[in-house]
């Protein structure tokens, strides 16, 4: 069974960890989808979260990762998306029930709250861990949308 392709795209405070995650990706045998920042020069986190919000609108990612300085401004930014449950996560345990609970389509991640290994914690489980489904959840995610 192929793996998801994944879209990860950072600020310029995200754009280290970044790296280090699309190697993480790699090595596990997921496709990465870089859609930048590659450079310390400052972008605006709503520009970089719609980016990857539009990679997968159209197909081009089953999951996406975003990484600003805390993790929350472009996970906000793609939370305004219809169909996008961006999760903002410090752990693993908050990875795997944002896909459990909440069936959390984007990782969003802050590379100046958390360190690399931290966040590759996070990513694996939020790519392995499924949603539990069931009528309790479902219901409450049809009320999100
Ligand atoms: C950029 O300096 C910083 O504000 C941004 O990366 C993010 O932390 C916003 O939530």
């Amino acid at each position: 069974m192929s793996l998801p392709i994944v879209a990860i795209a950072a600020d310029h405070a995200g754009f280290v960890l970044k790296g280090e995650l699309v190697a993480v990706l790699a090595a596990n045998g997921y496709q990465a989808l870089d859609l930048g920042t590659d450079g310390p020069e400052s972008v605006d986190y709503p520009d970089i979260a719609e980016r990857l919000v539009l990679a997968i609108r159209d197909g081009r990612a089953a999951r996406g990762v975003l990484i600003c300085g805390t993790g929350i401004g472009i996970g906000m930014a793609a939370n305004r998306f219809p169909g996008i449950r961006a999760a903002t996560c410090a752990n693993a345990t908050m990875a795997r029930l944002a896909r459990a609970h909440n069936d959390a389509n984007v990782l969003s991640l802050g590379s100046r709250v958390m360190g690399v290994e931290a966040a590759r914690d996070c990513l694996l489980t939020f790519l392995t861990t499924p949603f539990d489904g069931g009528d309790r959840h479902q219901r409450r995610i049809d009320k999100l949308a």
